[in-house]
């Protein structure tokens, strides 16, 4: 949620900025801003409601300067507007600061600015943090003093860079529950908000903690805390369309690659089990578990739900997910038996870490599964497994929805076997894991059929998703999918619930899509089918043969039964792309949403 971006060295910050903005971009972008400390000592600025290409049109040439910061906006205070966009200024144009998080005091703050004369520009949070730095920095004192002082004053979740145009050497920044990452160049430094601003300049980069600030200069930087810095192992290839038309296509692209590093090194074809270094947990604690609750948002809680399931057909432990979300705020009861799993594609969600946080806190034994290395639910945790999907750039989750359920195949095998999971099922499920790049690659292949029947349901204004067991989470991430992406209406309900309500809006206007696997509930489903169809709904089924219950049918490869929601899942992403294709959207960007929430 935001981005921000920082340059302070030899050169013209102002394309660095931009450049760094546009790598942001999945994090907000309804409008953008960008100061640089100009040579006459002052300020230079400017912000525009709408992308960074907007604002890259609207810069005045003579906008230059050896540092700057520069901000990419989600909307939390006040609409998007070019006075609300981020960099905001105190009145004396002296101080510049970039933020995002959320100021939780900020209209009492802004009540004792008034109250002392200051007038505000903008409706939003951030603004009271120019203020209140500037009136620091105007009691004398380092310009890092002065930061540490206002932010205080302050509730709420920030990571914030400020310029000061009387301190052209440096700039600050600060965390505190949003991330800020240094990047170490030659006689340069970069900060931002992700590693994807920085990974065209550097590899070398320090993660602030929560709580710490630091100064950035041209020829080095300094922390709170002594920090070694770490080499990035991504490639900058990962932030680029790589001759795909749209991010979304190239990740669900990658998935065969994808899956292939989430499995490597990890299978253990000698006691037909996983090999998972990062857990934490020895063999005799994972039996003592009696229960496992699983965590997350958006597509990470259906992939966990997807988990749930696997851990308990496979290991036989009692298990589901919920919403980070929901659990947080409930006061949950944790309990010293219960194994909790947070799931995050980013590492950053706000709801899912205060989660995390909130079972820690209570002495919960918490496992991430995590894409995000070094990321703040990463840190958090006891142990966990990396999904090593690769950064994942559009704000749809494709390659990380399935390198989730892979992960949490292999943690169901293992714990599975760790309990009463036979050798014989053990290697079953190596096996299927297997086959599941190639199988993938396969079902990639189908895409122009794909493409085809998704322009065709377009026509439809919305529709309806069903499931049973298995395939009900995979209706659920196909509906969250298609909405996300073409924002037609889309609504995901166990295929054996539609009698009990949804069945009242079928008819020739709403279709049903149907997740179909050939397991022990094919009959039972194959009847709903026909119970659509009676009411003269259209049946699209995916799953595995032919039938004359549905009228469309899309088929996937059969694997293993407990394995086939992940291949199930990967036509129903190319349903939701083609279909948003085909209404023009803005695909890669969807409206409102942000890739990474990190506030409440
Ligand atoms: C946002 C994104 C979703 C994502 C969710 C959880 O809502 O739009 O695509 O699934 O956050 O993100 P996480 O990084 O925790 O997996």
């Amino acid at each position: 949620m935001c981005g921000i971006v920082a340059y302070i060295g030899p050169k013209d910050a102002v394309p660095i900025l931009l450049e760094g903005l546009q790598r942001l971009e999945y994090r907000g972008y309804d409008s953008a801003g960008i100061a640089v400390g100009t040579k006459n000592g002052g300020i230079g600025h400017r912000k525009v409601k709408g992308r960074v290409a907007d604002l890259a049109k609207a810069l005045p040439a003579r906008l230059k300067g050896g540092l700057g910061i520069g901000h990419t906006r989600w909307a939390t205070h006040g609409e998007p507007s070019d006075e609300n966009a981020h960099p905001h200024l105190d009145a004396a144009e002296r101080i510049a600061v970039v933020h995002n998080g959320i100021i939780e005091n900020a209209d009492e703050l802004k009540d004792t600015l008034k109250g002392r004369g200051v007038e505000f520009r903008s409706e939003t949070d951030t603004e009271v943090l120019a203020h209140l730095i500037a009136a620091a920095v105007a009691q004398g004192g380092e310009l890092e003093d002065a930061v540490r002082r206002a932010l205080r004053e302050v509730v709420g979740t920030y990571g914030i860079a400020v310029l000061d145009a009387e301190r052209p050497d440096r700039i600050v920044v600060a965390r505190n529950g949003s991330p800020i990452v240094l990047g170490i160049g030659e006689k340069e430094m970069f900060a931002a908000s992700d590693v994807a601003a920085l990974v065209r300049y550097t590899r070398q980069v320090v993660h602030l903690d929560d709580g710490e600030l630091a100064t950035i200069r041209a020829d080095g930087f300094r922390t709170d805390t002594a920090k070694e810095p770490a080499t990035l192992e991504v490639e900058p290839v990962h932030y680029d369309r790589a001759g795909f038309e749209h991010f979304l296509r190239k990740e669900i692209h990658e998935q065969p690659a994808a899956v292939g590093r989430a499995l490597r090194g990890r299978l253990d074809e000698r006691f037909h089990t996983a090999r998972l270094g990062g857990l934490n947990l020895d063999a005799r604690e994972i039996r003592g578990f009696r229960r496992v609750k699983v965590l997350g948002c958006g597509s990470a809680y259906y992939a966990g739900q997807i988990g749930a399931q696997l851990i308990e057909e496979l290991a036989r432990i009692p298990a589901d997910a919920e919403p980070a979300s929901e659990f947080r705020y409930r006061n949950p009861v944790v309990e010293s038996d219960t194994l909790y799993i947070a799931v995050s594609q980013s590492g950053e969600t706000y709801d899912t870490l205060a989660a995390v946080q909130e079972l820690r806190r209570k002495g919960g034994r918490v496992l991430g599964i995590v894409n995000g290395v070094g990321s703040a639910i990463a840190r958090e945790c006891d142990g966990g497994v990396y999904l090593h999907a690769g950064p994942e750039v559009s704000v749809a989750s494709t390659k990380s929805f399935t390198a989730t359920a892979v992960v949490f195949a292999l943690l169901a095998q293992h714990l599975g076997r760790l309990h009463d999971l036979s050798p014989a099922d053990g290697r079953r499920i190596t096996e299927g894991l297997k086959a599941l790049p190639g199988q993938i690659a396969g079902i990639l292949a189908e895409e122009e059929r794909i493409a085809a029947l998704a322009a065709e349901y377009v026509r439809y204004p919305g529709m309806l998703f069903i499931g049973r067991v298995r395939g009900y989470p995979v209706a659920r991430e196909g509906a969250q999918k298609l909405k996300e992406v073409s924002y037609l209406h889309a609504e995901a309900y166990p295929a054996s619930e539609l009698k009990h309500g949804p069945l009242a809006l079928v008819g020739p206007e709403l279709p049903v899509i149907a997740v179909v696997p050939d397991d022990e509930l094919l009959d039972k489903n194959l009847t709903t089918l026909g119970e659509v169809r009676a009411r003269r709904g259209r049946v699209l089924m995916v799953g595995h043969r032919r039938t004359d219950a549905a009228d469309d049918v899309l088929l996937v490869p059969a694997n293993e039964p407990e394995l086939d929601p992940i291949l199930l899942s990967i036509p129903l992403q190319l349903f939701a792309y083609h279909a948003a294709v085909a209404l023009g959207r803005d695909v890669d960007r969807p409206r409102n949403l942000a890739k990474s929430v990190t506030v409440e």
